[in-house]
């Protein structure tokens, strides 16, 4: 299997970082080696919590990333995390992943750290859709079933439906069986993300993390993929970073980060109350 060109070979190094990391991550998911390093946690419910997190990269103790960042999702809440580019708002998202350890403090899933979670286990109950979607060169049925086990033809549709591109795919002429890719058909920037989100659904994951989803999309697609988020929001443990103040609102608590910790923490009423970063965010 190759990878999208488009998403791999691009100059732009912010974007070719970020696909990498969607590879990794793929590639994870594919991996199939047992190395158990933990135990599952039963009857899983997509409890977050971040205690006091301090975090730099390895190699980088200058620049710290995290310092005291603490947050709680409960099980099917909707947080969402602004602030600056740079805040360490990405990185929460791959400390909670595991990509990386803490250096200081403690994430907790269900009240346990997730250091003692098995990684493998703790991935498959998490999807990440980001700025950049990585489509494969295959078909949509193969890029939407990919990294999910033993999926119906059945699940591949509802995913579709949830995620808002269902109707789209059935124009095609190959439907379900287009190929997408360096030399398949030529798909807008949200039709793309829709897939991704279609992709992610289909593992039914208990955590969702939104890493600038829309960011890169033209305001009439944003608001198609927004729609497809909210959907795919529903029932599940949801943390969202977005750019846009506008698609923050709708968030059960809104976090904001300055300088690797929360500043601020509220509903959008209760923030633009306080007429602190928040509103301050929102009157630019
Ligand atoms: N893989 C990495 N190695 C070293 N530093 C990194 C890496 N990824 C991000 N950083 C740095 O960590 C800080 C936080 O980045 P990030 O979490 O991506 O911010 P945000 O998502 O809020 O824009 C930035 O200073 C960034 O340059
Ligand atoms: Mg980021």
């Amino acid at each position: 299997m190759t990878v999208g060109q488009s998403s791999v070979f691009t100059s732009d190094y912010r974007k070719a970082k970020i696909s990498a990391a969607n590879i990794f991550r793929l590639l994870d998911r594919r991996s199939r080696e047992a190395e158990v390093t933990g135990s599952e946690i039963r009857d899983f419910q997509g409890n977050v919590a971040f205690a006091a997190v301090h975090f730099h990269y390895p190699g980088r103790p200058e620049a710290r990333v995290l310092r005291g960042l603490s947050l709680e999702v409960k099980s099917g809440q909707k947080v969402a995390l602004v602030g600056a580019s740079g805040c360490g708002k990405s990185t929460s998202v791959q400390l909670l992943e595991r990509f990386y350890d803490v250096t200081r403090g403690a994430i907790h899933v269900d009240g346990r750290d997730v250091t003692s979670v098995d990684r493998h286990w703790l991935r498959r109950q998490m999807a990440l859709v980001s700025q950049e979607p990585t489509l494969f060169s295959g078909t949509i049925r193969e890029n939407i079933a990919y990294g999910a086990r033993d999926v119906t033809f059945d699940a591949i549709v509802r995913s579709a439906q949830m995620a808002n591109v269902h109707d789209f795919v059935q124009s095609l002429p190959s439907q379900y069986e287009t190929r997408v890719g360096a030399r398949g058909a030529q798909l807008s920037g949200g039709q793309k993300q829709r897939i991704a989100i279609a992709r992610a659904l289909i593992r039914d994951p208990r955590i969702l993390l939104l890493d600038e989803a829309t960011s890169a999309l033209d305001t009439a697609s944003e608001e198609c993929v927004q729609m497809a988020l909210e959907e795919a929001a529903k029932g599940r443990t949801c943390l969202v970073i977005a750019h846009r103040m506008s698609t923050v609102r709708s968030a059960d608590v809104i976090c904001v980060l300055e300088r690797g910790a929360v500043v601020e923490s509220g509903s959008h009423e209760q923030l633009m109350q306080r007429k602190g970063v928040y509103f301050r965010l929102n009157s630019l």
